[in-house]
């Protein structure tokens, strides 16, 4: 027991350990809030843990709180205080783990450290309650001092336990920046393979932590033989050079660095990781001993496509991240070009493609950095004066429409279109034609009127 540290535990949590303690229980909080605090890292939810069964709590707590039956056969109650959730488990040890991912039962129990001893890692096996302090069998808190992620006993037994284990030590490793003890690399090497027992839906959790955090990691994931079970894609990027004077690093190493460089939104990580990962396929050496990537955007749309899919991100991720991911190289240099991709992809979009640009460039040889920069400073100055100017750059915004069209006796149908499209070209060459009567002039003048009647 550690009297001396104090942790602040949010009123709702108070309430219900004096609750539990009222009624004759131990209650502590647990795991990763008590890591957080301990780190000074602002903890996003408050476990509890106590010897008090789950039909006792449902009764103790009918009167002062909502309860919600969370996962009763695994000991697990939500207790609402004043709106906000606390999961409240019994004190357990868990059975048999015959599939590498859920016990088959648990078994309750009254020992607190029996409890603390089924946990991953010792930073995540720490207790604590104001009258008691911290509770920390197994040197939590001198391996937070230490930076160390160290399983809770033998490694092998608890990543045979639970398989996901393996990504969450390469995650908290990555999130608090610890090293993993040695016994987790060799217990790692040994059961990687185990990983393939485990639901895509978590191990996309842990990935996205991870991209979150410190993208450099997925080489270990790569190395530790862990990431080729769920994007067996990205190994060929590891062994491809890119021998080009825009590129210092190969891809994979070109691929992680863009993504630390880009900001802390999810489509966006996703997008840095997914850029070149089809450039291996698009490899061509010119006789100058340089290599080229033709098409590698289109590529690459397609690789991710097949991934995320396979990962089971939700739809709107997966179409910008795509859309983004096509656009990665295309040159933003001419205001018609800005325009044009204005009209395909919008401005939200757009100003995204900046940053994925920024990101990618960064990640390039820096002798080329700041010509690139100034380009995309220009890009976006380019954006900000043609929607300050409301200048035209859709269809919609063009000064004839298909009924302008019909009238000047062009068939209804798809010729309509043909010709709005070619009028909109022309507009984005030359803003001073959108003009009603200049486009009319244009369509009457020009032939399109004969060609598409
Ligand atoms: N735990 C475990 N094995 C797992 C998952 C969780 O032993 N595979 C234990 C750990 O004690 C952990 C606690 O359950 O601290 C709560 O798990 P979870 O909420 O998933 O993780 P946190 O540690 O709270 O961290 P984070 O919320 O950042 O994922």
């Amino acid at each position: 027991m550690n009297k001396k540290i104090n942790i602040q535990i949010p009123d709702g949590a108070k309430t219900i350990i004096n609750i539990l303690k009222n009624n004759g229980y131990e209650a502590y909080v647990v795991g990763g809030c008590v890591r957080d605090s301990l780190l000074t890292r602002d903890p996003h939810d408050w476990d509890i843990t106590t010897n008090c069964l789950p039909e006792d709590m449902l009764r103790i707590f009918k009167a002062t709180h909502k309860t919600i039956p969370t996962g009763l056969k695994h000991g697990t109650i939500t207790l609402l205080d004043e709106g906000i959730p606390f999961e409240v488990t019994t004190f357990r040890l868990d059975g048999e783990y015959s599939d590498n991912r859920r016990p088959d039962n648990v078994v309750f129990t009254s020992s607190l450290k029996e409890d603390l001893s089924r946990r991953d890692f010792t930073i995540n096996a720490i207790a604590y309650n104001g009258e008691v302090g911290l509770v920390d069998y197994f040197g939590g808190l001198q391996d937070l001092q230490n930076k160390l992620i160290r399983c809770v006993g033998e490694a092998e037994a608890r990543f045979n336990e639970d398989a996901l284990r393996m990504l969450r030590a390469i995650r908290f490793s990555a999130q608090l920046g610890f090293e993993m003890h040695k016994d987790i690399n060799l217990a790692l090497l040994k059961l990687s393979d185990n990983i393939k027992n485990i639901s895509v839906e978590r191990i996309r959790e842990e990935f996205n932590k991870i991209l979150f955090s410190n993208s450099d990691k997925v080489s270990e994931l790569s190395s530790f033989g862990l990431l080729k079970h769920f994007i067996p894609e990205f190994e060929i990027c590891e062994n491809t050079v890119q021998n080009n004077p825009y590129h210092i690093f190969p891809v994979a190493k070109h691929i992680l660095c863009s993504v630390k460089n880009v900001e802390n939104q999810l489509v966006l990580k996703l997008t840095m990781f997914f850029h070149d990962i089809g450039k291996p396929q698009c490899l061509t050496t010119d006789n100058m001993g340089v290599d080229h990537f033709y098409n590698h955007g289109e590529k690459s749309v397609n690789i991710a496509e097949k991934v995320l899919k396979r990962m089971k991100y939700d739809n709107k991720t997966i179409e910008k991240v795509l859309l983004l991911i096509k656009y990665h190289d295309y040159e933003l240099k001419h205001r018609k070009q800005i325009k044009r991709l204005l009209n395909n992809i919008g401005e939200e979009n757009l100003r995204d493609l900046l940053k994925v640009k920024v990101a990618d460039a960064k990640a390039q040889n820096p002798e080329f950095y700041p010509v690139r920069q100034l380009e995309i400073i220009k890009a976006e100055a380019e954006i900000d004066e043609i929607i300050r100017t409301k200048q035209c750059f859709t269809l919609k915004d063009l000064k004839l429409d298909g009924r302008d069209l019909m009238q000047l006796g062009i068939t209804p149908g798809k010729q309509i279109g043909i010709v709005l499209n070619q009028l909109l070209e022309l507009v984005l060459d030359d803003p001073e034609l959108n003009n009603r009567k200049k486009l009319e002039e244009i369509v009457m003048g020009t032939g399109l009127l004969s060609i598409h009647k």
